[in-house]
């Protein structure tokens, strides 16, 4: 069995330690450096913790789970324990793969940009990898990032900040989507419970649909839309507004983002 040793066990750490722990996918033990953080994933009886560098030098992936800015005070503390046969897996947002690379002085490093759902096993992960990285050595890292949802390999950075513009920052537009229905909703005098359970069960039924079925988008826009009735009336003002088109330069303003971010 892999060995697999996260660095830092806070929100996405931990959320992986789990998924590998759930999948039975390797031996799975988490470093972290605060103590409160230590005692509560003790408390979970669950996993192995430690605040010892020392477990880097018998693991086969690591990864790397700190805040970006931290990253460079954690490469100095760990480089003298890593080696260049090991798989190094970054889930930290905006980091080059060459900055992972020079700053730890190893190959093989795979960068993924993961989701909020990964948290409950319906995350959307696409990862790259640097070359050196073999065939089943991806097919290691894809079941790993695959027990928190969807993963799939993307063949360049730009497509992981591209990632960030659909998957990565979605469930904010989603979330965003949902708030403004709600508030519609309490305004046409739904208690706020009601407009809650209106708006959620609405996107799961949608969604279940367009996954389980084979029509487009469109398509189902039209079963719901006849010419002249309601939901077109709707669909006519989103139109008049330019919604689609406001919805798709968001997309690519935060895809500039994340790329600017890159850079810095
Ligand atoms: N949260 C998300 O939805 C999300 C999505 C995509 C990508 N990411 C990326 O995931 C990474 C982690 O984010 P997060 O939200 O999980 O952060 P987080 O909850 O702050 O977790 C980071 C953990 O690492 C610990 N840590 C700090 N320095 C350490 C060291 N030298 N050695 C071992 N552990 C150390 C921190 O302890 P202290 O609290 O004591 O510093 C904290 O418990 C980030 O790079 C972020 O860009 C997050």
């Amino acid at each position: 069995m892999k060995k697999i040793v996260i660095i830092g066990g806070g929100n996405m750490g931990f959320t992986y330690a789990e998924g590998i722990f759930n999948a039975s996918i390797g031996e799975i033990e988490i470093l972290e450096k605060s103590e409160n953080r230590i005692k509560e994933i003790k408390a979970m009886n669950k996993m192995a913790v430690t605040n010892d560098y020392e477990v880097l030098k018998s693991a086969d992936v690591i990864f790397l789970a700190v805040k970006p800015q931290v990253a460079p005070v954690v490469f100095e503390e760990i480089k003298g324990l890593v080696n260049n046969q090991q798989l190094f897996v970054s889930v930290m947002a905006g980091m080059k793969m060459q900055s992972i690379q020079q700053g730890l002085a190893v190959d093989k490093v795979i960068r993924c940009m993961p989701n909020l759902p990964a948290a409950i096993q319906l995350g959307a992960t696409t990862f790259t990898c640097s070359q050196g990285v073999d065939h089943e050595e991806k097919e290691l890292i894809s079941k790993i990032l695959a027990s928190t949802g969807i993963a799939f390999e993307v063949p360049s950075e730009e497509a992981i900040d591209n990632t960030t513009g659909i998957s990565g920052s979605g469930p904010a537009y989603i979330f965003y989507f949902m708030n403004a229905m709600e508030k519609a909703g309490k305004a046409l005098g739904f208690s706020p419970e009601e407009s809650k359970s209106l708006v959620v069960q609405t996107f799961k039924g949608a969604v279940q649909l367009y996954e389980d079925n084979d029509l487009d988008l469109v398509e189902w826009m039209n079963r719901v839309a006849s010419k002249g009735g309601t939901t077109r009336a709707a669909l006519d003002n989103f139109d008049a507004n330019n919604l689609d088109k406001l919805i798709q330069e968001g997309v690519q303003a935060c895809v500039n983002r994340a790329k600017e971010l890159g850079k810095s």
